[in-house]
């Protein structure tokens, strides 16, 4: 796994485009890095252009991208059972602390992968397979001049669409008002997308969704949040 995550991240540097992440190469502590040797095999899914994930039949799939170190996958997975989850992440150390606690917990329902999101769903999500997309505190690329690497654009929400099954939702959040308003944007204007909140706007966090690692740090900071989601018509 980890020769292959290697050759992965080079090519990822090596590409032109612009990418919504910086590689991190975080050291990895012994417990993640056992379970990346020990534990990869068995709930990782390796990237590969010509191998489609097909997701079993008669249970909601829900694809969670970039969860950071993976504590609000692992609860939302712990609670939903009865629907199957796929996490992907670009940071090796968070992969590595999310199959520790797959682990742990026990779980049958969470599969990870450690890629380019963008490049997950060009090539390995058949379209309109997932019934949910969740994306929690992207990175906000704050800088004016960095906001194009922004993971929520135009092309990607569509990419996006291409992927939900018909009703199937896109759920972002955000703590960054500035983000939430592009997100806002981008959606209102993409073709095939309906906004679910009463008010055309943001709604209240629902009960599903955990309060996340990066928002508790936000919250610290005394900001605020902002969830969306949105139905693919
Ligand atoms: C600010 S963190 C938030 C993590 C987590 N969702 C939370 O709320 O604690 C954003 C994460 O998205 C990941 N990420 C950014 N772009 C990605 C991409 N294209 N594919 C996979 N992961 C990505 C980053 O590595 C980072 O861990």
């Amino acid at each position: 796994m980890n020769e292959q995550l290697n050759s992965d991240n080079e090519n990822i540097k090596s590409k032109r485009t612009i990418r919504s992440f910086v590689l991190r190469q975080g050291r990895l502590t012994k417990g993640q890095e056992q379970a990346l040797n020990n534990l990869w095999p068995v709930f990782g899914i390796e990237y590969d252009a010509n191998s489609p994930i097909y997701f079993a039949t008669g249970k909601p799939a829900v694809l969670e991208i970039g969860f950071g170190m993976g504590a609000s996958l692992i609860e939302m997975a712990k609670n939903a059972p009865n629907k199957n989850f796929l996490g992907i992440e670009v940071h090796k150390p968070g992969v590595g602390a999310c199959l520790m606690a797959i682990e742990e917990n026990q779980l049958s329902n969470l599969k990870v992968m450690c890629h380019d999101a963008v490049e997950v769903l060009e090539n390995m999500i058949p379209n309109h397979s997932l019934d949910k997309v969740q994306i929690f505190f992207p990175d906000p690329w704050h800088k004016a001049r960095h906001n194009k690497r922004r993971i929520i654009q135009p092309k990607f929400v569509q990419l996006i669409r291409q992927k939900l099954k018909l009703g199937g939702i896109l759920h972002l959040a955000t703590d960054w008002q500035n983000y939430a308003e592009h997100m806002l944007d981008v959606l209102n204007q993409a073709e095939g997308f309906e906004n679910l909140s009463p008010s055309s706007n943001y709604i209240p966090r629902p009960d599903d969704r955990p309060i996340t690692k990066f928002e508790k740090r936000g919250q610290n900071l005394g900001h605020g949040v902002w969830d969306l989601q949105f139905v693919n018509k």
